[in-house]
């Protein structure tokens, strides 16, 4: 009997719902050729539902969302709700609810795929960052006082544990050795000012990296400098890891220079337990419903969700057809309104090729 897997289906806000829809044709084309089977329950939490009923995302929905292989989401942020409710109580949530710990976002240009960074090649851009997803400056831990006064104090606090740090650092030394690539792990930080923060993360990666992974080279870098390097040396990395915030920031010129933010994936990882697969670009509310956005970070965060999930032929099979319709020339640009074809029309191409 094929191998079912049960996903839950969270299309969200904005674009949301038109790239998910040519995520889920690429899945099935990729599912009904490789022998396994996935069944699909869609959940309409967002910004709408928001508008409606005042609900974010209850309990008992994270209670039901148990049952489920993974979940696959497609964006979360509404113009009309203010900015943090759909992001904490909706996105946030489910990656603190099921202690989604890495963020693991990979940065590839694909062949076909122009780069902003000029003289590199597909050749040049390959490597993975490993953000870490559940802590630091994400706890909302701090407050206010005094407000709207000229006295005003207002904190937020970057809070690791022990735990918190080795587990992520752990995880992107496996990775790097599982990748077996270039076996290099950078960790990103900002050691200099960030004197008991950043210290604990170098300490946990020297000792980690010397005990377990001699194999593996270690670098450190600054964070800052990261963004500086990412653009005149990605040649240079193979897999980074970094705390939360740090990783939020450099992940999104990483997907410029991968081609834009319509071609980047990521994973929200328990490795031990649910985690969930996402395009990383927002709702962008000026192009919904237009047809013009670009599946394409969707499409690759469908074949992380059935790597993770083990459906490893099929996993590759989407890789394929990705790697295939972008060396076709076919589709002209990655921005929204620069594909030379619609969204539809792009998931059409690429499930057609598998
Ligand atoms: C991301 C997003 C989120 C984050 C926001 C929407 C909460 O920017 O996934 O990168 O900061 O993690
Ligand atoms: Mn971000």
């Amino acid at each position: 009997m094929a191998k079912t897997f049960n996903i839950a289906v969270m299309p969200g806000d904005g674009t949301g719902p038109e790239v998910i829809a040519e995520g889920v044709k690429v899945l099935n084309a990729a599912a009904s050729k490789s022998g396994i089977k996935l069944n699909y329950n869609y959940y309409d939490f967002g910004g709408e539902r928001y508008l409606r009923t005042g609900e974010t995302l209850p309990d008992s929905a994270v209670k039901e969302l148990k049952s489920h292989d993974a979940i696959y989401l497609g964006a979360m942020g509404h113009p009309d709700v203010k900015p943090g409710i759909l992001e904490k109580d909706i996105l946030l949530k489910l990656r603190f609810e099921f202690d989604q710990y890495i963020n693991l976002r990979p940065v590839k240009l694909y062949k076909g795929v122009e780069t902003p960074i000029k003289n590199k090649t597909h050749e040049d851009i390959d490597f993975v960052v490993v953000r870490e997803n559940s802590a630091g400056l994400y706890t909302g831990q701090g407050g206010i006082s005094k407000k709207g006064s000229s006295d005003e104090v207002a904190t937020q606090l970057m809070i690791y544990t022990r735990h918190e740090v080795e587990r992520c650092i752990r995880y992107a030394f496996e990775y790097t050795k599982k990748r077996n690539k270039k076996n290099c792990l950078a960790l990103a930080h900002k050691t200099n000012v960030l004197t008991y923060v950043g210290d604990l993360w170098m300490r946990v990666f020297e000792e980690v990296g010397k005990k377990d992974y001699p194999g593996i080279k270690r670098r450190y870098e600054n964070v800052d400098a990261t963004t500086m390097w990412f653009v005149e040396t990605p040649e240079n990395y193979d897999v980074l890891v970094t705390s939360n915030m740090f990783g939020d920031i450099i992940t999104d010129l990483a997907a410029v220079i991968q081609g834009g933010i319509g071609t980047a994936p990521g994973g929200n990882i328990n490795p031990e337990g649910l985690s969930m697969f996402e395009p990383i670009g927002g709702s962008a509310p000026s192009h919904t419903g237009k047809n013009v956005i670009n599946p394409i970070a969707a499409i690759a965060a469908g074949q992380m969700m059935l790597d993770f999930l083990g459906a490893k032929e099929a996993a590759d099979s989407i890789e394929n057809a990705l790697e295939k319709s972008l060396a076709s020339g076919k589709i002209k640009g990655m921005a929204a309104c620069k594909m030379g074809m619609g969204t539809t029309e792009v998931g059409d191409l690429i499930a057609s090729l598998l």
